[in-house]
């Protein structure tokens, strides 16, 4: 586990693939006074990430790389991380699998969002199995990224209850919505 010794806020990319709902809050969270963290380097597998348009809005530099080969693309993100001294990083909808390599070089110092009460539904598609298999919570989970998908210690969960009347974007709008407070919570616990 990483410990805030200096003055200066840990600097932290956030890796994305998509809309970045999570980017954003945790942008906003980093410039508060409690938080232990700085948002210094966004890193996105996709150029059409909605999400990379928090990086113009909060100036904050972006870099996308092409997955096509995973071992290239991680051999230059890790060029990229030094170069800004990243030591700290948030998966936020980022739908790559990083490599066991990888992860041994941020050992602890990888965490990730996941859209369910982890150990159950790791993988893709948890909401839409949640509702199919009538579950009475649904939540979300932040835990250390590990070697095996979705396995990694877990730091922090939130629940929210499935109603009769939910249906995937409902249930997908109000566990975002915990996402959303989950996030800078867990962030606070690591480094409290
Ligand atoms: C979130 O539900 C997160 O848990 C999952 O992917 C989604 C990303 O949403 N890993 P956003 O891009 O942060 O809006």
């Amino acid at each position: 586990m990483v410990k805030l010794t200096g003055l200066n806020k840990i600097k932290t990319s956030v890796f994305i693939s998509g809309t970045g709902s999570n980017l954003k809050n945790l942008i906003i969270f980093s410039k508060t006074k409690n938080s232990p963290i700085s948002i210094n380097l966004i890193i996105s597998n996709n150029t059409n990430a909605k999400g990379l348009r928090y990086a113009s809005q909060f100036k904050i530099e972006k870099r996308i790389f092409n997955f096509k080969n995973n071992k290239v693309a991680e051999k230059n993100i890790l060029i990229y991380l030094k170069k800004n001294k990243i030591n700290f990083i948030c998966l936020a909808g980022f739908m790559k699998i990083l490599s066991k390599n990888f992860i041994q070089k941020f050992k602890g110092k990888i965490i990730n969002i996941h859209p369910s009460l982890l150990p159950k539904y790791k993988g893709l598609n948890t909401h839409q199995k949640a509702i199919i298999n009538n579950d009475r919570f649904a939540g979300c989970t932040v835990h250390y990224v590990s070697e095996k998908l979705d396995s990694g210690r877990i730091i922090m969960q939130k629940k929210v209850k499935i109603s009769a009347k939910d249906n995937l974007t409902s249930l997908t709008k109000k566990v975002l919505k915990k996402e959303h407070e989950l996030y800078p919570a867990s962030i606070l616990k690591i480094f409290s």
